[in-house]
């Protein structure tokens, strides 16, 4: 009865967050009003964002993730979940021995994240992890981060620089309570809550990709940090709110990130990985790219089947069959419940918003595959690496006039100074307009479509994450300085006709 209410908690804030979504999709732009009712919408949003930090609200307070059926277990011991906890744990080992083996089939050699040896990332010594336990004795924590039903994530400073994520068992969480509630075993539930990031961290050694969080240590040993303790890359939260307003090109490499997640997942050392909590709040960002940092609601067992009508797959608004393999698996669902996941909570609101105009059909047509699940992974990621392709190369923009590059006179080895500002919208600057542009045509081209716009300035020195140039764009400005890195390029002829 607990869980039912937890779920409608749940299910109401998403609803809620969903419906920001779409009203800050449709806002006015650059009103005063908009920004104001924004602001507003911000605010009322950091309530919550703390919880949503990490990904720490689980579902329930012992996620069934092995339980693929979904089945909800009848009340057990303690002793019979701690054995089902451990035999979860097995399971991990197992896929992965299973695969490893010189009989099982491997990953194609090219394939640089699958590169390591077993025996180095066992449970107790790591072999990329170097922090252990002794290097965790002086760390201290600087900031509390987040906590949720199991875990807490701390953030700490490293003696030699630099800080790192700190997750922990959350002892006042709603997990150990229940369990203590139940079973009036302190020690029982200790263990049994640490299993949930035990697990986390047996996975986190061995699913290893550039969009998922790097373990770079932990340490079991209760007297030194007071339990098991796993040592994070730190990444900000994801915020869907803030990247809603973000240029399409940074929005665009959340989405390609997640395509690649999702192969690598379909194919991982652990075989097809499904997460059966796919939410923005499972993943962080660290300089840009989007990473999964929380995994024990993972699960690497697909379903068994009897006909293709076992093989269901179920989201709130599309219900959908899988077939049945002559194995009796359902071959395929960990991998279709991702993508659509995917799609439903990250594609859809990100991916077609102001793309560019050009690559609108492609982005359609993917849209639409993914949609109906009319594509594998690795087939969707070849989608978006044609898209990346595309974009980076401004194949898309070759049919740009040409002539316009005529209305601006260049003067090179320059920098404007006593700039007079205009706001624009996405701006990768919050006081001026700061556009990316593949070249100095395409910045022209969006000088022109903009009535304030006197002139612009492309730096050498400042790209994008695809290698765009950033543009800077403003109505007038006092002086030039040498800047041998810069060029600004004036307009000559306004809209109206007057030369400048
Ligand atoms: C999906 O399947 C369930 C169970 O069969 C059914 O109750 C539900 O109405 C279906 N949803 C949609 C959107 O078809
Ligand atoms: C994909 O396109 C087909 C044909 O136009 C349409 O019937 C279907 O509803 C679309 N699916 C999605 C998810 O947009
Ligand atoms: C998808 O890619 C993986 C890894 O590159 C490969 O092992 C697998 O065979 C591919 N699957 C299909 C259906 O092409």
């Amino acid at each position: 009865m607990r869980q039912c209410e937890k779920h409608e908690l749940l299910f109401d804030i998403t609803e809620t967050q969903r419906g920001h979504y779409l009203l800050v999709m449709i806002l006015p732009r650059s009103s005063l009003f908009a920004f104001l009712l924004f602001s507003l919408l911000l605010l009322s949003l950091t309530v919550f964002v703390k919880k949503w930090h990490f990904g720490l609200q689980e579902k329930k307070p012992f996620g069934d993730a092995a339980r693929a059926d979904g089945s909800t277990p009848a009340h057990h011991s303690l002793d019979k979940q701690l054995q089902e906890r451990q035999q979860e744990l097995e399971l991990v080992d197992i896929a992965f021995l299973k695969i490893k083996s010189p009989d099982g089939f491997m990953d194609s050699p090219t394939d640089h994240s699958v590169n390591y040896d077993y025996r180095k990332i066992s449970l107790d010594s790591t072999a990329k992890a170097d922090i252990g336990c002794e290097e965790l004795n002086g760390v201290k924590a600087v900031d509390f981060l987040g906590s949720g039903y199991t875990k807490k994530v701390m953030k700490a400073a490293m003696p030699e620089g630099g800080f790192v994520a700190m997750k922990s068992v959350n002892h006042q969480g709603i997990d150990m309570r229940l369990c203590v509630e139940d079973f009036q075993d302190s020690q029982g539930c200790q263990e049994l809550v640490s299993f949930k990031l035990k697990k986390e961290i047996m996975l986190l050694q061995r699913l290893q990709h550039p969009n998922i969080i790097e373990l770079k240590g932990q340490c079991q040993d209760s007297s030194v940090v007071g339990g098991i303790t796993a040592v994070l890359e730190q990444g900000t939260p994801l915020q869907m709110i803030h990247l809603l307003q973000s240029p399409w090109e940074e929005r665009f490499r959340v989405c390609l990130g997640l395509a690649r997640l999702l192969k690598y997942l379909s194919h991982s050392p652990l075989g097809s990985v499904s997460l059966l909590d796919f939410q923005p709040r499972q993943f962080v960002m660290v300089s840009g790219e989007i990473k999964l940092t929380d995994l024990d609601d993972a699960t690497i067992k697909e379903p068994s089947c009897q006909e293709d009508s076992d093989c269901l797959l179920q989201f709130p608004s599309r219900n959908f069959t899988l077939p049945c393999s002559s194995s009796g698996t359902c071959e395929g669902l960990n991998e279709m419940r991702n993508l659509y996941n995917a799609y439903r909570y990250f594609f859809t609101y990100l991916l077609p918003h102001q793309a560019p105009l050009l690559l609108k059909p492609l982005i359609l047509q993917i849209m639409n595959a993914t949609g109906d699940l009319k594509l594998s992974t690795n087939q969707t990621l070849i989608a978006f690496e044609e898209l990346l392709h595309l974009y980076k190369s401004g194949l898309h923009l070759e049919n740009l006039p040409s002539s316009i590059a005529k209305d601006y006179a260049v003067l090179k080895g320059v920098q404007s100074a006593g700039n007079v500002e205009y706001r624009c919208w996405p701006s990768y600057r919050q006081h001026g307009c700061v556009l990316s542009v593949h070249s100095a045509r395409e910045a022209a081209l969006i000088c022109s479509s903009h009535p304030d716009c006197t002139s612009f300035s492309l730096s050498s020195q400042h790209t994008t994450w695809t290698g765009r140039l950033l543009a800077s764009f403003r109505s007038g400005y006092s002086h030039l300085l040498p800047d041998v890195h810069s060029a600004v390029y004036m307009r000559r002829v306004k809209a109206s006709g007057a030369v400048l």
